[in-house]
């Protein structure tokens, strides 16, 4: 949160230091005082009543609120600052939270994909923020300030970032079991190198050019995979897990929780409630065959 690398992050890293300045100085000046008071106490020969109630008027009243009124004009300042972006957009990313992962999609594409947000460096996104379930929170330290997704409430936001690289973000509001295991990652390139991602996202599942991938997808298919899962140009459409159609060039399974390896992917598919427990895909039967082709035509699908 204090490493920011874009405009609203930056603000809310700028004010955050301000805020913690001004907090830290008015705390250090009134335990000076308080212990300056008991060290060199007087007794004094009468009550100055009217000396007291002025310093009350001007320690307890005005100081606090030019203080007060200073911090709430950078707050009130910070909200119109994140409200607009400061040129027009030109990606649009729908974030659809799920216990517990992230849906993300590109509706000018026809993009779905999950757990990755890919955007172009330096540019405007514009976000839009709703759930499938309970509410969940956006939240990229480094990037922007958290934003809740509420049922049956969408909420449009924007953000963009200065540098191209990897972010990490995470679901900042407490939504069940698995919360601590909603991440997701930012991925910031180049405008060239987002629109190839773009581009290759749009395109169906790639076709098993092995007789192991071959066999894989029809283990898929043919499984109860298929009736949570899509694979665009498969016979896989289901909906209640994330869209799998590009799965093999993710960075992350699970929400942020493991790397996509061969073997993770595995592990993952055999028996994901080991990894992420209480998440709500079952453990798999699968022949150790299958699941090895299944995993193979997985990790085929760039
Ligand atoms: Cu989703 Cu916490």
């Amino acid at each position: 949160m204090v490493a920011p690398d874009g405009p609203k992050s930056r603000f809310v890293t700028n004010a955050w230091w301000i805020l913690t300045g001004v907090a830290a100085f008015v705390c250090i000046v009134v335990i000076a005082l308080a212990v300056g008071a008991m060290l060199f106490r007087r007794r004094p020969k009468r009550v100055d009543t009217e000396g007291g109630q002025r310093q009350v008027v001007v320690f307890g009243l005005l100081i606090p609120a030019v203080v007060l009124a200073a911090t709430f004009a950078l707050s009130v300042t910070g909200i119109a600052v994140n409200a607009n972006p400061p040129s027009p957009d030109r990606v649009t990313v729908d974030v659809i939270g799920h216990q517990w992962w992230w849906g993300v999609k590109y509706p000018d594409a026809g993009v779905v994909t999950a757990n990755e947000i890919h955007v172009p460096t330096g540019e405007p996104v514009r976000l839009r923020l709703t759930t499938g379930d309970v509410i969940h929170s956006f939240w990229v330290p480094q990037i922007m300030p958290k934003m809740d997704l509420i049922p049956n409430r969408p909420n449009t936001t924007w953000f963009s970032v200065d540098r191209s690289g990897v972010y990490r973000g995470q679901c900042a509001e407490y939504c069940g079991l698995e919360h601590a295991h909603m991440a997701f990652e930012v991925i910031a390139q180049p405008r060239a190198e987002f629109e190839k991602w773009l581009h290759r996202e749009q395109q169906t599942a790639a076709t098993p050019s092995t007789a192991e991938q071959q066999r894989g997808l029809s283990v898929f298919e043919s499984s109860s995979c298929a009736t949570c899962h899509t694979i665009r140009g498969t016979t896989a459409h289901g909906h209640v897990g994330p869209d799998l159609t590009h799965v093999g060039s993710r960075d992350k399974l699970a929400a942020g929780t493991i790397p996509n390896t061969f073997g993770n992917m595995a592990g993952w598919v055999a028996n994901s409630q080991a990894i992420k427990p209480g998440n709500k895909m079952p453990p798999q039967s699968l022949s150790p065959d299958d699941l090895r082709a299944v995993v193979t035509y997985l990790q085929s699908l760039e």
